[in-house]
């Protein structure tokens, strides 16, 4: 058993944080917000009909769209409420419940490699300490030998952004390209927000 993440701590204290979630992302899609940004960043990474893993997906809002495009998308994340939103109303992409910790899809029976692994919303940020470097290592054992990893987090959440280079390299990968934005502005020493694209060193 691995430390549970802040958001493992969050909902055992709070079960109605998950329901509230969820109904927020449906709220902004209905007021038209732009729920895309980062499936279009991930879409121009991968290769038609891709393999894609979204780490900690969530009610799914990313792999609805992936899938849509064509790509092959999985799912996974601890909070059973969500994947069961996903299951929902995202359907198509195969969605698994379980701490990225301790992932091992092929547990699932999902044996292929992933052409891009995405972790968006913070995700990252909400990983317990102990675990921030085993769950890039495992991010390494499931990506396709070319493969890339990006990862978006912001500031001001108990995980320093030069802590998260470190890690990056102790789990063997190796940091591509840092930006502030999904958009692809270039990540600076005043930037609040990281998207980090990786591979396996
Ligand atoms: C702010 S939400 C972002 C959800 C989704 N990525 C998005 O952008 O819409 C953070 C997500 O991280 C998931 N999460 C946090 N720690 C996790 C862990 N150790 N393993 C799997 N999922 C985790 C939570 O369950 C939650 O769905």
């Amino acid at each position: 058993m691995v430390e549970p993440s802040r958001w493992s701590l969050m909902i055992q204290q709070d079960p109605d944080h998950s329901r509230r979630y969820i109904d927020r992302f449906k709220i902004m899609a209905m007021n038209g917000h732009d729920l895309l940004g980062e499936a279009r960043t991930v879409d121009a990474m991968a290769p038609r009909g891709g393999k894609i893993l979204d780490a900690g997906c969530g009610p799914g809002r990313l792999d609805g769209h992936l899938h849509a495009l064509g790509h092959t998308v999985v799912g996974i994340d601890v909070d059973p409420a969500l994947i069961a939103a996903a299951e929902e109303d995202y359907p198509g992409p195969r969605y698994v419940v379980g701490d990225l910790a301790e992932m091992d899809l092929t547990e699932h029976g999902i044996e292929d490699k992933f052409d891009v692994i995405v972790s968006a919303g913070n995700v990252i940020g909400f990983l317990a300490p102990s675990t921030r470097v085993e769950v890039l290592r495992r991010f390494g054992t499931h990506l396709a030998d070319e493969g890339r990893a990006i990862i978006g987090f912001g500031a001001g959440r108990g995980y320093e952004f030069s802590d998260f280079f470190a890690d990056v390299e102790t789990a063997g990968l190796r940091l591509d390209l840092a930006l502030e934005s999904w958009d692809l502005r270039p990540f600076t020493a005043e930037s609040t927000f990281l998207v980090a694209i990786c591979t396996k060193a």
